[in-house]
């Protein structure tokens, strides 16, 4: 078989001068954390980046279909966002919230205007944690209620609170958190008791979040908190009416509604610009983080002017929240949506590679299900479509064999049996094509 080959790309990498990746690797070892894992058996080096794709210290490119980690929504180093931070980083770098500055005010309206319904106010933080912390904080002293329902399967963060949200024990220390967090089943069409082939499902996976309510709590709860689509969870699509039904049982039980949208949002999903939109539902509080700054440290909780009133009983502060170098980037980023209507592509590219990935699904076995929707897509494996046995080696060296081929792609799930694609909104034909080949081959190799 032929390895495949790269689009064409013109673009020159910078000559790498730097430390060796081996020497990279010592370094880390030595004075990093040993928490913070890598992917592949030889580490990747990057030292480079432009729109779609990577080059590492060798100078070989690789195409990102994980868009960093679901973090850059619009093209690495876009040409519009880097001109908009070096504007601002050379006229003021820092400054925080005690003082006027025009950047955070402007960028607050440009977002807001993005909103449905009443959701106008907006808090600016420095990740998606800390955006859920947040809301979560929110929602708690507008309703003075404690209990929060979330959803198995979630990835809200790993800071102490978030940490209580989400719902994996790879990601949970055996440490005290999650008081008052109770986790309600995953509305998985794949995995979960209700499929595709059930109209009523949204319904039935909704019932539980009022089983909840009845059998974990007081019957009155602060939050109803989940991910438009499941990210980390391995791109778990709910079924139709699954939060119209589940936000009707929160909102009885005194409770507001949060969308996480720090992978779903800013058009990813082709059809809307949030995720919540694609069932049909206007959250009351909405975080995002990752691709709304494209790469930078910016995240944000919106809500309405009612809830967001609730943070001034008390004295609120993020030293670099909303700083105006992030701010300008995050306003550039919504601009390059738009002009290059990356929304748009991020359907017609999307649909592009469900077809394909469905044609793969055909010819090889181990592919249990493909899902998801625009460029928020997943694949997973099974030994054995009957019993699902997750194939969580094998996607181990899918992951490997794409990375020698030029193909970056990210895995997800409990055992790590779902691969994950999230490319930066301006791939192309050519680079899903180039994506269902490489694939292919690797399928081939098992
Ligand atoms: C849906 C979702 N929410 C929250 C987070 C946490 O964001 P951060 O890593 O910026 O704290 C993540 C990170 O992967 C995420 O995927």
């Amino acid at each position: 078989m032929k390895t495949p080959e790269l689009p064409p790309f013109d673009h020159q990498p910078v000559k790498y001068s730097g430390p060796s990746a081996d020497e990279v690797l010592r370094l880390r070892k030595q004075f990093l954390n040993p928490g913070i894992f890598m992917y592949y058996k030889k580490p990747l080096m990057m030292v480079e980046g432009k729109m779609q794709y990577v080059w590492d210290e060798t100078g070989r490119r690789y195409l990102d279909a994980l868009g960093g980690i679901v973090t850059v929504s619009v093209g690495h180093c876009h040409p519009g966002v880097v001109e908009a931070a070096r504007r601002q980083n050379e006229l003021l770098q820092h400054s925080t919230t005690i003082y006027l500055q025009p950047n955070i005010a402007e960028y607050a309206q440009k977002l807001a205007e993005k909103m449905p319904g009443d959701l106008k106010v907006c808090y600016f933080v420095n990740s998606g944690s800390e955006a859920n912390d947040l809301a979560l904080l929110m929602a708690r002293a507008y309703t003075g209620n404690y209990d929060v329902i979330a959803l198995r399967n979630a990835y809200h963060g790993g800071n102490a609170l978030t940490m209580g949200l989400t719902s994996h024990r790879t990601w949970k220390f055996n440490v005290p958190h999650s008081f008052g967090v109770h986790h309600a089943i995953t509305p998985d069409p794949y995995r979960g008791l209700w499929g595709r082939d059930d109209a009523h499902a949204g319904n039935k996976y909704a019932a539980d979040v009022q089983n909840l309510i009845d059998f974990a709590t007081s019957g009155q709860v602060a939050a109803f908190i989940a991910e438009s689509i499941q990210g980390v969870g391995g791109c778990v699509v709910f079924p139709d009416g699954y939060l119209k039904n589940a936000y009707e049982h929160v909102r009885a039980a005194g409770g507001i509604c949060i969308a996480d949208e720090v992978q779903a949002g800013f058009g990813r999903t082709g059809t809307h610009y949030w995720g919540f939109e694609t069932q049909g539902v206007i959250p009351d509080i909405v975080t995002m983080a990752k691709g709304i700054g494209n790469g930078c440290p910016l995240g944000a909780v919106v809500t309405t002017p009612k809830i967001a009133a609730t943070l001034a009983a008390r004295t609120h502060f993020n030293t670099f929240g909303g700083n105006p170098v992030v701010c300008a980037q995050g306003k550039a980023v919504l601009e390059v949506i738009d002009r290059e209507k990356l929304q748009q592509n991020s359907l017609t590219i999307g649909n592009h590679l469900l077809a394909g990935l469905n044609d793969l699904k055909q010819k090889h076995n181990i592919i249990g299900d493909v899902r998801g929707k625009g460029l928020m897509l997943g694949i997973e494996l099974v030994k054995d479509r009957t019993s699902k046995e997750p194939a969580k080696e094998e996607c181990a060296q899918i992951l490997e064999s794409c990375k020698e081929m030029g193909l970056l792609l990210g895995k997800g799930g409990l055992w790590g049996q779902t691969i994950r694609f999230s490319p930066p909104m301006c791939v192309n034909i050519a680079d899903a094509d180039f994506l269902l080949e490489v694939l292919d081959h690797a399928l081939a190799r098992l």
